[in-house]
């Protein structure tokens, strides 16, 4: 069976290594975080493994994961490196949706083989996270070797792996967070404008996760085109004004509202002049205009 080190041993790192351990799919060698308290808590709850806080200590594995926060994976990586901590043709791998394998480059150095591996699962609750990890999707990249010993593993937690490019990593991160902390973000911004709007707060949150549940069941059921509605699916130029004119009070919730409405335009059948009289008053073109007829007629009288 493959042994593993993990190297910052936070929400995911645990998460991914009792979800292995109950499957006996790998034995947790070592694990090491800023403090001993902390990965000794991570190993009582994985069930495995030898807590450090010092990763001079750590013995070889054939499999380092390296969980900690972004900003340490590197440093780590080549502190294993320097301090000749890796063990030649052993797996190391981070965990993070934006960086690359690139950053554990160094790694090849020990002829070792890198890979990065993004669960797109949010893992603030491992408790609750080993029990719904089925089917969560993993994007996987790096050296070919890596990619298919980690691939099988992850497949044996239940991971459903699927490729992307590295160079394509930090595009790929940025969509994500569109879909998962946006989605949160627009159902704030949407129920601060119902308060606002005088609609009690209950009624609000329920009222906004309806719409956004039946959204979702619509995109899923049709497409994005047929799924859509609206002022600017109908093209009504006097609603959108409207609206306009009521956020224009408050700068994020007008920024929000013209730029997806922008966004919203190209899933229109609009004709290319109606496409652009609507562009042009998202962008508030239409009001400068307006405003600089107005300063010509004044400098010609
Ligand atoms: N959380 C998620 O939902 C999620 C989802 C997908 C991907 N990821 C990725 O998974 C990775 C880990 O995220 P996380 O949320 O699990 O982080 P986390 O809960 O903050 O855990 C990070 C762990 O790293 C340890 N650590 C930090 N610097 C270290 C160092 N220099 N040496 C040894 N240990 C160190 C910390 O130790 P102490 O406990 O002692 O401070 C902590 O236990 C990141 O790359 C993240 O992008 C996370």
């Amino acid at each position: 069976m493959k042994t593993i080190n993990c190297i910052g041993c936070g929400k995911l790192g645990k998460t991914i290594l009792k979800l292995i351990v109950d499957k006996q799919l790998a034995y947790v060698n070592d694990i090491v975080n800023q403090s001993l308290h902390s990965a000794r808590e991570s190993v009582k709850f994985i069930g495995q493994g030898n807590a450090l806080s010092k990763l001079d200590e750590i013995t070889p594995a054939d499999i380092y994961f390296i969980a900690t926060r972004d900003d340490a994976i590197q440093t780590v990586c080549e502190e294993l490196i320097r301090k000749n901590l890796l063990k030649p043709g052993s797996f190391i791998l981070h965990f993070s949706g934006s960086l690359s394998s690139d950053i554990l480059s160094s790694a090849r150095m020990a002829h070792c083989y890198i890979a990065s591996a993004h669960p797109v699962k949010s893992f603030s609750e491992p408790s609750i996270v080993v029990n719904t990890f089925l089917g969560t999707y993993i994007a996987l990249e790096g050296d070919q070797e890596a990619v298919t010993s980690i691939g099988d593993l992850l497949k044996g937690i239940g991971g459903t792996i699927f490729n992307i490019k590295k160079e394509n990593k930090r595009q790929y991160h940025a969509a994500m967070v569109i879909a998962n902390n946006y989605l949160t973000t627009l159902h704030f911004q949407a129920m601060k404008n119902l308060k606002n709007s005088g609609v009690d707060e209950k009624i609000a949150k329920n009222l906004v996760s309806m719409l956004m549940n039946d959204s979702l069941n619509n995109v899923n059921r049709l497409n994005h085109k047929d799924a859509l509605t609206g002022p600017i699916q109908r093209g009504d130029t006097m609603t959108i004004k409207g609206h306009m004119e009521a956020l224009k009070t408050d700068p994020t919730s007008i920024a929000i509202y013209t730029a997806l409405g922008k966004g919203t335009l190209s899933l229109t059948s609009h004709d290319p002049s109606k496409k652009k009289e609507l562009e042009d008053l998202l962008s508030g073109d239409q009001d400068m205009k307006h405003t600089s007829a107005i300063s010509n007629i004044r400098s010609h009288l």
